[in-house]
């Protein structure tokens, strides 16, 4: 009996390596422009390659075992969950409130030891303390700018006065045409 489970089990295996879920490989430039405007030093990008990017944007690395049913499908589904609630690849389309609320997250999910996920740190190691602190430094200083910028954006909308600003000269540049 228990050999016939396992024959199953053995076939079921064998069977779902070819269903293979569709890859997530988009390119690295979307990537690219958030390590730019995000301000990501090299350190804070070494860490989030390793541990945080095969799940939260649109280009996944598939060494050999990310081929391998179930890992593969596991790893499908989880990169699907884990963009659904934050992709760096779509930084750049988030309000400033959406990006400081997800550096809000990121810090809280690294000080709880939720992120990276598990299994998943069983091949790629969890975060070392000093990694989890180089991470969150990198977030409150971005969440610092953010708000910073928000400011600064709100005084401008209070000023009655417009000054001559690239954004009133272009209105002008419209409604004269
Ligand atoms: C194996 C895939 C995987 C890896 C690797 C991973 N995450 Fe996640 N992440 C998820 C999934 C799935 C969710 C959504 C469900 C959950 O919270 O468990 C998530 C959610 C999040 C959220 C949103 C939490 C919320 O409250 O909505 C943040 C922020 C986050 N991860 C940051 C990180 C950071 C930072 C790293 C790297 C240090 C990382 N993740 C690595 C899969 C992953």
């Amino acid at each position: 009996m228990i050999k016939r489970v396992f024959l199953l089990l053995f076939f079921v295996l064998v069977i779902s390596q070819f269903l293979r879920p569709v890859k997530n490989q988009g390119s690295y430039d979307s990537i690219t422009t958030f390590e730019a405007t995000a301000e990501v030093s090299n350190e804070v990008k070494t860490i989030l390659q390793n541990k945080c990017y095969d799940c939260h944007t649109n280009s996944t690395r598939y060494p050999w075992y990310m081929e391998v049913s179930p890992i593969t499908h596991w790893m499908s589904y989880k990169i699907d969950e884990g963009k659904e609630h934050f992709n760096i690849s779509e930084w750049e389309s988030y309000t400033d409130k959406q990006k400081d609320h997800k550096l809000e997250e990121f810090v809280e999910v690294i000080e709880k030891k939720e992120m990276p996920l598990k299994p998943y740190t069983w091949i790629h190691k969890e975060l070392s303390d000093q990694e989890a602190k180089t991470l969150m430094n990198w977030a409150k200083v971005m969440r610092s700018r953010i708000g910073k910028n928000n400011e600064e954006l709100q005084t401008k909308k209070e000023d009655s006065l417009p000054k001559k600003d690239l954004d009133t000269t272009a209105v002008k540049e419209v409604v004269t045409e």
